[in-house]
């Protein structure tokens, strides 16, 4: 990030701790239909259009390592399969057969230089060509083989970490994230090993578990002994970028020394970036990256909690840690705790405890006659730009009213335009 703005960010996060209302230029919210998280109507909009043509985080390099790796991904419910190729490129695949639709691939995991369908031996190499027709002969003589390779789905990298997509049409990975792409390039994605990767089913619309994740106003109130004393959500500063995606932006409480507070958390073995900058060291800084990711970044760390709906009212929650380097010492995770009772042998952290603890109880009240809508404050502005480009992406045609947001806020607040600067240089030159 350069100088300027860097000094600009903590000129608002000043601005921000002194003002008494939101932003002169913020637009009034509409309240939110509470059916975007009830109704199967809304629901069956996300599947069809939201999650077919976004930008989706599936996989780390270290999951398929080598050529010839590959690994099942179900996430969206469509059965996919991500492969390192023999030629060192990963792609990923319905896990299909052309033949008559059975998986090319039946493990979670695997390594072998040919796909092969178990069910009559059709053999596909792991660019996904088919080469081999058991018995051949039976077919007509001029059975295209060509026209009959695994269906492709689009498939790019952020460094090490893998994204797919449905959409055949969609905008490259880079264009999706813009200007996010760029202030990503401190992390070394390309650099940065999987240390932890677990999942955790909850009890509620993947939205509303994902929103408590997304403002910093619940953070003095559900976090008083593990967020609050790390982050001063009075300075918090919001940023809003193009496609849906969106920042936090925090300091430590002034009483708070944040480097001490990571000497203490971060055993040793523990490799910092040192291309992280001043940022990312000394704030609590988080992305939204749209539909389903939300990361704090730090010099330590890339800890993305992922949110995958399994059903209106039940959400899968993978919780992921990965960093530069840890030595010898044990892998890095964030996010969760031993627990010997567990089926995977985890627990969520104290933090994901309490971000989690509302979400059972928020969805049954939301299904009651008890729940009408849901206003929200300048804070929680994030929250709605992301229900504004939830209805984007289905189209905002395909969204009936009763369920729609009103699209109020509008490119004058997605960076790098930004009304709160120049309100704030008005107040600075009053004084
Ligand atoms: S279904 Fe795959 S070879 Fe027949
Ligand atoms: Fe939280």
């Amino acid at each position: 990030m350069d100088p300027a703005y860097i000094n600009q960010m903590k000129r608002l996060m000043d601005w921000e701790a002194g003002r008494t209302a939101p932003p002169k230029a913020f637009p009034k919210l509409p309240d939110m239909p509470a059916g975007r998280y009830t109704s199967q109507e809304y629901y069956d909009l996300e599947q069809q259009y939201l999650w077919k043509k976004s930008w989706l985080f599936a996989a780390h390099t270290d999951e398929v390592p080598e050529p010839g790796c590959f690994m099942k991904w179900e996430q969206v419910g469509d059965p996919i399969i991500i492969v390192h190729g023999m030629d060192g490129d990963v792609r990923a695949f319905y896990n299909t057969c052309r033949h008559r639709g059975a998986p090319v691939v039946t493990e979670e995991k695997g390594k072998a230089p040919r796909l092969i369908c178990g069910y009559h031996n059709w053999t596909y190499k792991t660019d996904g060509t088919l080469v081999g027709v058991t018995e051949k002969q039976d077919f007509p003589p001029d059975f295209d083989m060509s026209c009959r390779n695994l269906i492709p789905v689009r498939c790019e990298r952020l460094g090490n970490l893998i994204f797919v997509n449905f959409d055949a049409e969609a905008m490259p990975l880079k264009q999706w994230l813009g200007p996010v792409w760029d202030e990503w390039e401190e992390f070394q994605f390309d650099k940065i090993k999987l240390a932890a990767r677990y999942s955790f089913d909850l009890n509620c619309n993947w939205k509303v578990a994902m929103e408590a994740n997304m403002e910093v106003y619940h953070v003095p109130f559900i976090h008083p002994d593990t967020v609050a004393p790390l982050v001063d959500s009075k300075r918090n500063v919001n940023t809003i970028y193009p496609n849906g995606h969106a920042r936090m932006l925090a300091p430590a409480p002034q009483q708070t020394d944040r480097e001490h507070v990571r000497a203490i958390d971060s055993p040793p073995g523990w490799q910092s970036m040192d291309t992280v900058g001043e940022f990312g060291r000394t704030c609590t800084q988080s992305y939204t990256m749209f539909p389903n990711w939300v990361s704090p970044l730090s010099n330590y760390f890339v800890p993305p909690l992922i949110f995958w709906p399994t059903s209106l009212n039940t959400t899968r929650l993978e919780l992921v840690t990965m960093a530069l380097d840890w030595g010898d010492a044990p892998a890095p995770d964030l996010w969760t705790v031993p627990d010997e009772s567990k089926p995977n042998g985890r627990n969520m952290s104290p933090i994901i405890l309490e971000d989690t603890q509302f979400g059972e109880m928020i969805q049954k009240s939301m299904e009651s006659d008890g729940f009408k809508s849901v206003p929200l404050s300048y804070q929680e502005a994030r929250i709605y730009s992301f229900h504004q480009n939830c209805d984007k992406m289905i189209g905002l045609n395909r969204v009936p009213e009763h369920l729609a947001v009103e699209q109020v806020i509008g490119d004058d607040w997605v960076y790098p335009n930004d009304p709160r600067v120049a309100e704030m240089g008005q107040l600075e030159a009053a004084e």
